[in-house]
């Protein structure tokens, strides 16, 4: 495992693109794991940059998200399919009939991530699996539990999440209360990780599913046991984790 901390959000941005874009120009025709949330925005920018720039594209590029919640299609604002248009899809050269993210409108769960599963290794696997990390641990919409789910499922979203996904729905009662995410097999299987971390906050979970015991406690920790992770974090998120390399 490979631990880069950059010295600011738009370091740790740039650093992850430029990742990406040396995957990208090793193999256009590249299979992408990609990621939701607030950390990947600046990167994903970074990455239309340099799309608008002639330095990379994705013209040859097959993605596939990592979660997606149930009940809402990819019309909803607040939808992660919605997310990926806005912040990377509608502005690079990507085939979007190519851009995949689980069907949150299919109400039948064995079938919409069965079906997932079955994209993902048809397309060949994952090269690069692109991944954010929650204050607890988690990664896509697997949460701390007492073992590591393997393949795409669904999830019931925590009290606390669905309370703190409230503030960007009309009402707490629109807030959906499942989501359809790769397993932690899922992301185990990709070529290679990046993952990205920002701020304060996550400057103890930085450490301790990097330099912690592996448990499903701490879903990330099981990262430890991939041959090619990088972690790039910002200054802050990379403030305890420092003094344990
Ligand atoms: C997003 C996802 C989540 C986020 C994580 C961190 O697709 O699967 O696991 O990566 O919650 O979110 P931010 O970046 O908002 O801190």
């Amino acid at each position: 495992m490979q631990i880069i901390i950059a010295s600011n959000y738009e370091d740790m941005s740039r650093k992850a693109a430029d990742v990406i874009a040396a995957q990208l120009k090793e193999k256009p025709d590249t299979i992408l794991g990609l990621a939701t949330g607030s950390t990947p925005i600046g990167l994903y920018a970074e990455l239309v940059n340099d799309c608008d720039a002639g330095l990379i594209s994705f013209a040859d590029v097959e993605s596939f998200n990592l979660d997606e919640y149930r009940g809402l299609d990819g019309t909803h604002d607040q939808s992660y399919r919605y997310f990926m248009n806005h912040h990377l899809f509608d502005h690079v050269d990507i085939d979007k009939a190519r851009t995949h993210v689980p069907d949150g409108s299919n109400p039948d769960s064995d079938t919409a991530c069965a079906e997932y599963e079955h994209a993902i290794a048809a397309a060949g696997g994952v090269d690069l699996q692109l991944l954010g990390l929650g204050h607890n641990g988690h990664v896509g919409f697997n949460e701390p539990a007492d073992h590591f789910p393997v393949d795409t499922h669904i999830v019931d979203l925590t009290e606390s999440t669905i309370q703190a996904n409230s503030r960007l729905f009309d009402s707490i009662d629109d807030v959906p209360r499942q989501a359809y995410t790769m397993g932690i097999g899922t992301i185990m299987k990709a070529a290679s990780i990046l993952v990205v971390a920002n701020g304060a906050d996550k400057a103890n979970i930085i450490a301790e599913a990097f330099t912690g015991p592996v448990v499903p406690s701490v879903p990330a920790s099981v990262l430890q046991l991939h041959p090619r992770v990088t972690v790039i974090v910002n200054e802050e998120a990379g403030a305890v984790i420092k003094d344990r390399l």
